[in-house]
């Protein structure tokens, strides 16, 4: 039963408004004592001549208490409507225990793809902590998006293409050792990359020899493609192990050179459309009439940029897909290069170009040293992975918790603090990563929210045995199983919200909340406890299993994996 729907019903038939008009009206009162849902009645004082107050006592008046309502209140000009407790939470627990994993799951996005571009590290360059930011909000998009009903596809567009790869391969070729490379692949590649800037700038005929190399690959030279693959091979086998951590999967590595050879058209189709104009050398999409810098297409010597690729990238992508959406989870950095392609698509008459949208995020501040660092300012990600993991264990080892495996809790725990930073507030915001906060075990963290369900987990493991599928839920009524079951209710909502502004956070504090009120309901509302009456016992037993299944479920479209005690 749909308590809000029955209520829209009722107001529709009573004010003769339109069914929709009701539905964008009622709201959810501020406070919880005023009522489950009010419907403010000021737009109506116009059409009925009345003032508000009044318009709301008639209609008050003219409704009666049923199964679903037990009572409405005229409050000034708003009419409060109060849900029959023990009907609401026994629909709604029922209704999650039926539906597991499935509540809260919509088929908004049926027979519509979403692309999610995530991730999108640079080959024989360090992944840093941006790429990670973008991997942390791109999965959790991904994992929405498919919980809404969407094909999802997750793209990492890898940076593998550019001037710089004739840098690594002239670099390669001077100093490289291929049994260190093998070693520690992107700190070699890196090391000889950084020292052939610093030869170049005593013979800059090594730039020549750089372009000739990069000229080489383009041109497919048997060797110099060889190179390429193997530094992005090696390149790929370090990702992949973050990515094995962290539990993320993509369903296509195209990078920027899957489109090396997809630019001669978007050249020409700009080109014919009267979109290029001649500038320094270049050629360009003028876009000062948006307040734009150019973009940039072809460069002096005639060679395709960043840019270029990007916009090849997105023609593939909707021949490929035709998508509903195409996402690109990149830095705000990068805003007015997705602002430049996506205006220069729409110019090349791709109407399909409204459905790009550029997810930007905020920066990552790393306070201190407390971050273990190599090689100056590089961040080495598998280092704060494996930082968080080693304190989570500290931290589970010092409180001499029952648990089985500590290895598994541990890397669940200190992968899922990591992420639930990246995702804790709007993606816009700046980050500071502080030790302290993310593995705060009682405050707004993953292992807070970890927490909540082990402990649900070790109630309902302490009354194995007892049957409580057939619970009177009526029996489990209480302030608190009230506010708490209200907000198992309101999963599905965080999910729709999340995945129309591109939020996760509205997941991640759906999710704090709804610990927070169940670390409240087992404390006034005891379970196990000798003196609970039995029918009473199983009532909570099934609100304590409902509520397990939805912290599940929301950590996961986080990309959090619960652990069953810790
Ligand atoms: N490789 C780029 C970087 O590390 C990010 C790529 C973003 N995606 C795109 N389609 N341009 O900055």
């Amino acid at each position: 039963m749909d308590f809000k729907e029955h209520i829209i019903d009722k107001l529709t038939e009573l004010t003769g408004l339109d069914h929709k008009v009701v539905s964008d009206a009622v709201e959810t009162p501020p406070d919880e004592k005023l009522g489950d849902l009010a419907f403010p009645c000021f737009p109506l004082a116009k059409v009925m001549r009345k003032a508000p107050p009044l318009i709301a006592q008639e209609l008050a008046s003219k409704l009666s208490a049923d199964e679903l309502i037990d009572k409405v209140d005229a409050v000034g000009g708003y009419l409060n409507f109060f849900y029959n407790r023990s009907a609401f939470i026994t629909d709604t627990i029922s209704a999650v225990l039926e539906s597991g994993d499935k509540w809260g799951y919509s088929d908004e996005g049926n027979g519509k793809t979403v692309l999610v571009e995530y991730s999108s590290p640079n080959i024989a360059k360090p992944f840093h902590i941006g790429h990670l930011f973008s991997t942390a909000i791109g999965n959790s998009l991904a994992r929405i998006y498919k919980f809404l009903g969407y094909d999802v596809q997750s793209l990492n567009h890898l940076g593998d293409w550019g001037t710089q790869f004739g840098k690594l391969i002239s670099a390669y070729k001077r100093w490289g050792d291929p049994e260190v490379i093998e070693k520690d692949p992107i700190n070699e590649l890196l090391k000889i990359y950084v020292k052939f800037h610093e030869e170049a700038e005593k013979d800059p005929s090594l730039n020549d020899e750089a372009r000739e190399y990069f000229k080489r690959l383009e041109d497919g030279d048997e060797e110099a493609t060889a190179l390429w693959k193997h530094f992005r091979d090696l390149s790929l086998k370090e990702f992949n192990r973050i990515y094995d951590m962290l539990g993320v999967k993509f369903d296509s590595y195209n990078g920027e050179a899957f489109y090396s050879d997809k630019m001669d058209e978007v050249v020409k189709i700009l080109d014919e459309k009267g979109l290029l104009v001649e500038s320094e050398g270049a050629k360009v999409v003028d876009l000062s009439d948006m307040d734009m810098p150019p973009c940039i297409i072809l460069k002096s010597d005639g060679a395709t940029i960043y840019a270029t690729r990007d916009i090849a990238a997105a023609l593939y992508r909707h021949r490929t897909y035709d998508f509903y959406k195409n996402i690109y989870v990149v830095g705000l950095p990068q805003s007015l290069h997705f602002r430049q392609i996506f205006e220069t698509m729409k110019r090349a008459g791709w109407e399909w170009s409204k459905d790009c949208v550029h997810v930007g995020f905020g920066l990552v501040k790393l306070p201190g040293k407390s971050m273990s660092t190599r090689h100056g300012d590089v961040i080495f990600l598998e280092d704060v992975l494996n930082e968080s993991i080693e304190k989570t264990r500290a931290i589970i080892e010092k409180n001499n918790s029952d648990v089985d495996d500590v290895d598994s809790v541990s890397k669940k725990i200190g992968i899922g603090a990591i992420l639930y930073t990246f995702l804790k507030n709007s993606r816009e915001k700046d980050i500071v990563f502080s030790w302290d906060s993310m593995l705060d075990f009682d405050g707004e963290s993953a292992p807070y929210c970890m927490y909540g369900y082990a402990r649900g987990k070790s109630i309902l493991r302490r009354a194995e045995g007892i049957d409580y599928h057939d619970a009177d839920l009526a029996k489990a009524v209480s302030d608190d199983s009230y506010t708490l079951v209200k907000q198992l209710a309101l999963f599905g909502d965080a999910v729709k919200d999340a995945a129309a502004k591109y939020e996760p956070f509205y997941v991640t504090r759906y999710v704090t909340n709804l610990v927070k009120l169940f670390n409240k309901f087992y404390n006034t509302n005891p379970i196990m406890r000798n003196d609970v009456p039995e029918d009473v016992k199983k009532a909570r037993l099934a609100v304590v299993d409902a509520t397990c299944t939805v912290i599940r479920s929301a950590l996961a479209l986080l990309g959090i994996d619960v652990v069953e005690s810790m």
